[in-house]
């Protein structure tokens, strides 16, 4: 590995809406000394160029290749395998924006890579970087909402069609990355409906149901690009109390509610089921944007030789995942996965509740 002055030199390849926010962040990191902004689509290079005058501007990935340690991938869906495996075999430590890869084949193909030759491999799962989402693994792991009946995610828009996946592979990355995240656990079955609307050659509408048999819980997952209403939320219904945690809210990201509904322990006659109606709470959290907590960790892992947090193997476990619930939109049926329990996490996220800062051990 070659670094200038001990400093990353680190290339963005795909320079789009997403892969300029990379670029946007590393500029600013101070263990960057050089990001070389890729995109065939020159246009867009130069003009980041004019905002950021010490990037290095290219069209291709041959032209950066002598000029990068590491490489953030932000090109679309169905490239970044490909993509990841050329830099890999170059030497280069790898950042693959969502999803990891399009088949667990290929992800597997880039662990190995990545494993010979000693190579930092990352998955971009940007909400694993989010402290409201540290903030909301802490709830569930400490049992302050009681047995987890159920999780329910909605990522809803108008949405960007894209021209190469369907709405499942675009958006539920995310909330399937978030579940696995927030319950410390991998699904045991997988079960998906899906439609395809406007003229779209893909599902643009889709609901996935997740159970996680091996923590006695389940989840839904509801994504669309057709829906008039923008919804960023993730609910977790708990037998003692239920949180929230709305994405689109700046000052209350996560809510828990003191709600709850009891049978008596030992039913006679008709005896009434409880409500329990108790306070709101809304947690102050320090949020910071998440993909440079991302880039600074994956910058940090290739200096200091620690693992990541969102490795490739965390990268594998959602594609497993998105794979399971496109097989289960082609045949209209549920898909169990290997019941293999998984290890449990490297360096978990700890919560520290009285501050709510967060730090990863
Ligand atoms: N983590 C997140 O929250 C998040 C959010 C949005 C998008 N993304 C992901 O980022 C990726 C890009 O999404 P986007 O919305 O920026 O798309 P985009 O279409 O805006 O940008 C993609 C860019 O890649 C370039 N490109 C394609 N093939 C290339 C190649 N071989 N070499 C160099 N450049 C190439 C295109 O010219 C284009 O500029 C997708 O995988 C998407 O899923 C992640």
């Amino acid at each position: 590995m070659f670094c200038v002055g001990g400093n990353m030199r680190v290339g963005v390849i795909g320079c789009g809406y997403w892969g300029s926010k990379h670029v946007r962040l590393l500029s600013s990191l101070p263990s960057v000394d050089l990001v070389v902004a890729v995109d065939e689509q020159l246009d867009r290079v130069t003009e980041l160029h004019r905002q950021y005058p010490g990037l290095l501007p290219v069209a291709t990935i041959d032209e950066a290749l002598d000029f990068v340690d590491a490489a953030i991938i932000a090109t679309p869906p169905r490239t970044h395998a490909p993509i990841a495996a050329k830099l890999l075999e170059a030497g280069k430590h790898v950042l693959v924006e969502k999803p990891f890869a399009t088949t667990t084949e290929e992800a597997d193909h880039l662990i190995t890579l990545a494993d010979e030759r000693g190579l930092v491999l990352m998955a971009g799962h940007t909400f694993e970087y989010n402290t409201a989402v540290h903030y909301l693994r802490g709830l569930v792991q400490s049992g302050d909402l009681g047995r987890i009946y159920y999780i329910d995610t909605a990522r809803l828009n108008l949405g960007l069609y894209q021209p190469d996946v369907n709405v499942v592979w675009d958006l539920a990355p995310h909330d399937i990355s978030i579940l696995n995240y927030v319950l410390d656990s991998e699904p045991t079955m997988v079960s998906a409906w899906g439609a395809k609307h406007a003229g779209s050659d893909f599902e643009d509408v889709a609901y996935i149901r997740l159970e996680y048999g091996h923590v006695g819980t389940a989840a839904q997952v509801h994504v669309s690009w057709l829906d008039p209403c923008k919804v960023r939320r993730v609910t977790v219904v708990g037998s003692q109390r239920m949180a929230v945690y709305n994405d689109l809210s700046a000052n209350e990201a996560i809510r828990i509610y003191d709600k709850g509904v009891q049978r008596p322990a030992e039913p006679v006659g008709n005896a009434p089921i409880s409500y329990r109606h108790g306070d709101i709470s809304m947690p102050h959290i320090n949020l910071t944007e998440p993909l440079g907590m991302e880039d600074a960790h994956f910058i940090d892992c290739i200096t200091k030789g620690t693992p990541c947090l969102t490795d490739g193997r965390t990268g594998r476990a959602v594609v497993k995942v998105l794979e399971a619930a496109a097989e289960s939109l082609a045949t209209g049926r549920p898909v169990y996965l290997s019941t293999q329990i998984p290890a449990p996490a490297m360096h978990p996220i700890i919560v520290d509740r009285e501050s709510t800062t967060t730090t990863a051990t």
